[in-house]
């Protein structure tokens, strides 16, 4: 009897909490939400719609089928989407008064990092710091980090050639010895670690990511990633990991993940009590210019590490596995790009100097191409209105309000980039190119835009430069697609490719 009056309240409350109040805030509408437009006729009473899409696997497309004639869309009870580009100002800008929704918290760890602190005085604080650490100048330092690693993926793949194909022909499948999209983790993780905290994980000697993971308590075992952290709210997780195996395997997976960074940080401090002096993010930050130490909390440090080996990893191997895709599927431009690169490269350079290939336009422009069709970071990026409200696009929308662009949506309003799906990177060479930019939000904009993105294009520009020079790759066929599998990030699976050597001269394995 007990149970029953229990169950039967439950129910009442479970009820109350997630339909009739809902329900009834839509009507009463005291933000004047209703007269956007919706993701789905449920969007205005619950998050669901939105979720949903998301555990299909390719969210943002979704929302951009939803927003092809609204530029404004209702994606949750208390969140709107935007699609058109006069936004980005009044959402990301420098002179916005938005700040990081409370969305940042739930996903957050105890320490906030730079990422996903809220508070604007707190995150400047941060920024001060870092600004130092992620300084251009450093990069001229770290460029040799970025070479090494590079000739150790260029010897891997040596090892991985196979004859030329002959015009015409598909690769048979026991040619296609490089899956690109592992090879491309590997190396931005390998860079990271050395440019980082100056550990040499050989991942690239290996052709695996086999690596130590800590617990706080010092108890170690071994870690290999199959996937990426899957960062979502936490109620949601807490309930997923409960029904789902998967998903509680993603979860110790991305707690794994968590122990191998926690593992490295303990070991590079360990190395910096002992007194060992070394070149890299770690040393950036413990001291400032004048080697005055910063006294951060050792909670502080780990997640700014952590922050910086996971942003610093993925979003670039994304990136790049999708620019090599893109310029496969359109040799011209492939060529255009091997032409520019050969023009500045000595005829026996292995690794692309930073120096020669940096400033070709054609390189840079084939790379921000990519990141405008797959922008790696997909999501849209969820800000909140302050209390007093904000106008945005013109028309004002009331305080603690949700307001985001996703940079795949965005980037393919038609107004802007006309034949948005076409893969041109004239866009962004000249002057055209120059009055695009307030439009290229892969690396988001304003204070919270992206910190590393010049480490991002230095890993970039030097292999894709590198690669694309020694060697010649064919996808297993000419209708060959990735799948798609997003999460904040937009994943995709692996890319098998046949591999060989453009000098013709040179024999195979
Ligand atoms: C293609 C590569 C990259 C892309 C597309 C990218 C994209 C982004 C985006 C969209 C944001 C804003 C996130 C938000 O608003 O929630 C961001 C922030 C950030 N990124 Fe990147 N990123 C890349 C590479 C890197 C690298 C290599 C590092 C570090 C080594 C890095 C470190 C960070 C940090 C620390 C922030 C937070 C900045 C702040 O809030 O002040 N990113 N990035």
């Amino acid at each position: 009897m007990i149970g029953l009056a229990f169950f039967t309240l439950s129910f009442i409350a479970f009820l109350l909490y997630f339909l009739v109040i809902p329900t009834i805030n839509y009507f009463r509408d005291p933000k004047g939400l209703r007269k956007f437009p919706q993701l789905s006729i449920w969007s205005g009473i619950s998050d669901i719609p939105y979720l949903r899409a998301s555990q299909r696997g390719f969210r943002s497309h979704t929302v951009l089928e939803a927003h092809k004639n609204h530029p404004v869309l209702r994606i949750g009870p208390n969140s709107l989407s935007y699609r058109d580009v006069r936004a980005i100002k009044d959402i990301y800008g420098h002179g916005t008064t938005c700040i990081k929704d409370q969305f940042y918290v739930e996903v957050g760890g105890p320490h906030a990092h730079l990422a996903d602190v809220i508070d604007k005085s707190e995150h400047a604080r941060k920024r001060k710091v870092l600004s130092n650490a992620y300084a251009v100048k450093n990069l001229e330092e770290w460029e040799y980090k970025v070479s090494d690693m590079t000739d150790r993926l260029i010897k891997a793949f040596d090892g991985f050639c196979t004859s030329p194909l002959k015009e015409g022909a598909l690769p048979d499948n026991s040619d296609l010895t490089v899956e690109y999209c592992m090879w491309s983790n590997l190396f931005t993780i390998a860079a990271i670690a050395n440019i980082g905290l100056s550990e040499d994980i050989r991942f690239l000697e290996n052709g695996d990511d086999l690596i130590t993971s800590e617990k706080m308590d010092g108890v170690t075992k071994k870690y290999t990633s199959e996937s990426w952290s899957y960062d979502w709210f936490k109620t949601l997780a807490r309930i997923r990991k409960v029904v789902s195996s998967s998903y509680r395997k993603m979860w110790r997976l991305s707690d794994d993940w968590s122990g191998v960074v926690y593992n490295r940080a303990t070991t590079r401090m360990k190395r910096y009590e002992d007194g060992e002096k070394l070149d890299d993010f770690f040393s950036v930050l413990m001291n400032d210019k004048n080697g005055n130490p910063y006294n951060l909390e050792w909670g502080e440090i780990v997640s700014e590490i952590s922050i910086m080996m996971n942003a610093g990893s993925d979003t670039t191997a994304i990136a790049a596995n999708a620019t090599l895709y893109l310029l496969l599927k359109n040799p011209n431009c492939l060529q255009k790009l091997r032409d520019g690169v050969a023009s500045v490269l000595d005829p026996d350079e292995t690794v692309a100097a930073y120096d020669k290939v940096r400033h070709l336009p054609y390189l840079r422009a084939c790379i921000d191409e990519t990141l405008r069709l797959y922008p790696p970071v997909s999501m849209n990026l969820p800000r909140r209105t302050p209390p007093e409200g904000a106008t945005i696009l013109d028309d004002f929308i009331a305080g603690d309000t949700s307001v985001s662009i996703s940079a795949y949506v965005v980037h393919r309003n038609p107004a802007v980039f006309p034949e948005p799906e076409t893969y041109r990177p004239e866009h962004w060479l000249g002057e055209a190119g120059k009055e695009l930019q307030p439009y290229f939000v892969a690396f988001s904009a304003g204070a919270r835009g992206c910190i590393g993105r010049n480490i991002s294009y230095l890993k970039q520009t030097v292999l894709l430069a590198s690669l694309v020079n020694r060697f010649e790759f064919a996808l297993p066929s000419p209708d060959w697609k990735p799948t798609i599998r997003e999460t904040t990030n937009l994943n995709s699976g692996p890319m098998p490719l046949k591999i060989w050597r453009r000098d013709a001269s040179v024999a195979c394995a």
